[in-house]
């Protein structure tokens, strides 16, 4: 089931792309910023951009939506569900979507729909990966860490079957 990951983004590689993201997101984003994470993948990168974006002088709020549509599997069923809700309300609020990879696009637009329907003031969205040519619909994020070939990946919270989440490292399954 598990088995060996080869790497494509050191830890080393990821620390200093997201100190990058992080210059970008506090000069374009007011300080009282909402994070709204999106579970699972998002949680080891939301960690670490919210530290350096306090390094920035940044004192945001943070939220969390669980949102899926996946399955066990590595193809996209093209169904969002919510799993978990948020606890706060993003009325009025300069919100930053945090997620870890934009696919198809699916789910970013149903989180993006959402939090607009429900009166964020602002949305801007954070994605650490990006997969080209897959979307799905007509959706971009505003800060992306990385642009990655069309490959499954695993590591840095993102999964395959729930497990490899807690590499500190993005790699490829059995490569
Ligand atoms: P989208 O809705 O197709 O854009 O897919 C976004 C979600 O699918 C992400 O939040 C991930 O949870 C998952 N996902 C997409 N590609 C990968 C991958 O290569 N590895 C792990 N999870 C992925
Ligand atoms: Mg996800």
């Amino acid at each position: 089931m598990v088995g060996p990951v080869t790497p494509l983004y050191t830890e080393e590689d990821i620390r200093a792309r997201i100190q990058i993201l992080a210059d970008a997101i506090a000069k374009d984003l007011p300080p009282d910023m909402m994070i709204v994470a999106l579970l699972r993948g998002s949680f080891v990168f939301a960690a670490d951009l919210i530290r350096a974006l306090h390094a920035r002088g940044a004192r945001p709020q943070i939220d969390f939506m669980t949102l899926g549509s996946y399955g066990e599997g590595m193809q996209s069923s093209g169904q969002v569900t919510i799993y978990r809700d948020l606890s706060d309300t993003v009325q009025g609020r300069d919100v930053l979507i945090v997620d870890d990879i934009l696919e198809s696009g699916r789910t970013l637009s149903f989180a993006r729909g959402l939090i607009a329907e429900r009166g964020a003031k602002s949305l801007k969205i954070a994605v650490l990966l990006e997969k080209p040519g897959k979307r799905k619909t007509a959706i971009n994020a505003d800060f992306v860490g990385f642009v990655i070939p069309d490959k499954f990946v695993v590591g840095y919270g993102l999964d395959h079957a729930n497990f490899y989440r807690e590499l500190p490292f993005i790699g490829v399954v059995g490569e």
